[in-house]
């Protein structure tokens, strides 16, 4: 004679395909329920995906059925029931609830304020911190740890050495219009980075390949669908590399990148309403477009002068959002636009020297409009050049020498780029605007919650 008890398994929703037919258990909270009787439709989310259950009256005990019925959502329960496979749900299986076991119930006086009706940005932004409960953010919070996993991996398995940066740095990076501005101990002002870029310019002629990898900072007073005043970049720094080897890096990460979202984001995808043959795309054979500046320019006044772009671009200027989103929506894959001016780029870059008024630069274009998600360069390497483009740029020689030093002793050629992640998420999840691809978005104006 056995006293065996069966125990049931505790499962998560995105692996409940491997337990069709058992029972199995669920912890994880009420998303959503409708009723029409004598059946509770709940749908139940536990942070890996939705599922719904079935609970007809007179299949469980009474108090289960009326607990269920009363429940507000966002209450955190477990769920006991069986697994059934469902072509017409979502996820292909559904839940014939057996028991539930309430946590903690929320409050009927004081219920969850995010509801399945539309909420302004505004209202969803205060609530962020509820906000991410949501399938569709949740789905976007996982493609984004992905993103930046597959960033790291693309480097960590291609010989580069991960160096970190310091994030509180005495001088600025990409422009001292933007910095953000702390107290350092007696009198001392700190800045938060821009970009890790100079100081990996020092281990990468240490250590050959590098990469970083962490939070920047910009003090911009843009309130646009791309700018955050803290977000994540990862950047490579190679040395013995020029512009067109680092076209090549920047191609064969971006691809990598998005393989592995399609690899392992289908159904995240598909919450979300990313049209994937747009990824597909990126990854099917094939080169990245290359464009110099002069010819992206000369495609824009084509455009401008078939009525196809509002305003002219002006020789010489930066591009515009509408300039960028014209330039990307010609081609299917992202576009890299190289040698830009001299004159609007950062200090540190290397002149071209078959035309020493543009820069040795590479910006890469999203497509579909979402404009630059990459900026890298090669950078001057001589001496005299940089130390006269550090005085031509009104920064302060002494904070600089160090990273003069690195021109002084054993000097190569060298080149790196930085991705913004939020700008990648944005562009492969298709997203309107930048806030929604970190959990919690710095911008002009919001630093709450
Ligand atoms: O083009 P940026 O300014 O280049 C640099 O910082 C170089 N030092 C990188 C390097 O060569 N190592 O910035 C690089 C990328 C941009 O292409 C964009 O993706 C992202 O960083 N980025 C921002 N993302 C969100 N909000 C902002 N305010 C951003 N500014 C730049
Ligand atoms: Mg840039």
């Amino acid at each position: 004679m056995s006293s065996e008890v069966a125990t049931v398994p505790v499962v998560t929703i995105a692996t409940i395909g491997q337990h069709e037919g058992q029972t199995i258990t669920l912890r994880g909270w009420l998303y959503n329920i409708r009723s029409s009787g004598k059946l509770l439709f709940p749908t139940f989310r536990d942070g890996t995906g939705t599922i719904q259950g079935i609970v007809p009256k007179a299949a469980v005990p009474e108090e289960v059925f009326n607990t269920l019925k009363e429940l507000q959502l966002e209450s955190s329960l477990t769920v006991t029931g069986k697994v059934r496979a469902d072509s017409r749900a979502p996820s292909g299986y559904e839940l014939d609830v057996e028991d539930i076991h309430v946590i903690s119930p929320v409050s009927a006086d004081d219920p969850f304020p995010i509801t399945l009706k539309e909420h302004g940005v505004d209202f969803l932004m205060e609530h962020r911190h509820l906000w991410l409960r949501t399938p569709r953010q949740s789905a976007i919070l996982r493609v984004r740890a992905t993103i930046m996993r597959a960033a790291a991996e693309y480097f960590d398995t291609n010989g580069f050495i991960r160096t970190d940066p310091p994030i509180l740095t005495p001088n600025a990076c990409e422009g001292t219009s933007e910095l953000f501005e702390m107290d350092y101990f007696d009198d001392d002002k700190a800045y938060l980075t821009q970009s890790g870029q100079l100081y990996i310019e020092a281990t990468a002629l240490a250590l050959g390949k590098v990469y970083s990898f962490g939070p920047t900072f910009r003090a911009e007073k843009s309130k646009t669908r791309r700018h955050l005043t803290e977000f994540w970049m990862i950047e490579p720094e190679v040395a013995h590399l020029e512009l067109s080897g680092l076209m090549d890096l920047a191609e064969s990460f971006i691809t990598h990148i998005v393989t592995r979202v399609l690899e392992s984001h289908r159904a995240d995808l598909k919450v979300i309403g990313r049209d994937v043959s747009k990824l597909e795309a990126i990854t099917a054979l094939g080169p990245f477009p290359r464009l110099s500046y002069e010819e992206a320019h000369a495609m824009l006044e084509k455009a401008y002068a078939e009525g196809k772009l509002e305003n002219p671009h002006k020789d010489g200027d930066d591009f515009g959002s509408p300039d960028e989103t014209y330039i990307s929506s010609q081609f299917d894959k992202p576009v890299m636009v190289h040698r830009y001016p001299a004159a609007i780029k950062a200090f540190y870059m290397q002149p071209d020297p078959a035309d020493p008024t543009k820069a040795l630069c590479l910006d890469v274009l999203a497509p579909e409009g979402y404009g630059e998600i990459i900026g890298g360069s090669q950078r001057v390497d001589n001496y005299d050049l940089l130390k006269s483009r550090i005085e031509e740029h009104n920064l302060p020689l002494a904070a600089f020498q160090w990273y003069l030093d690195l021109r002084k002793y054993g000097s190569v050629p060298h080149a790196g780029f930085g991705m913004g992640i939020e700008r990648a998420v944005a562009w492969i999840c298709g997203l309107d605007h930048v806030r929604e691809t970190i959990p919690f978005a710095r911008t002009l104006n919001r630093i709450y919650p």
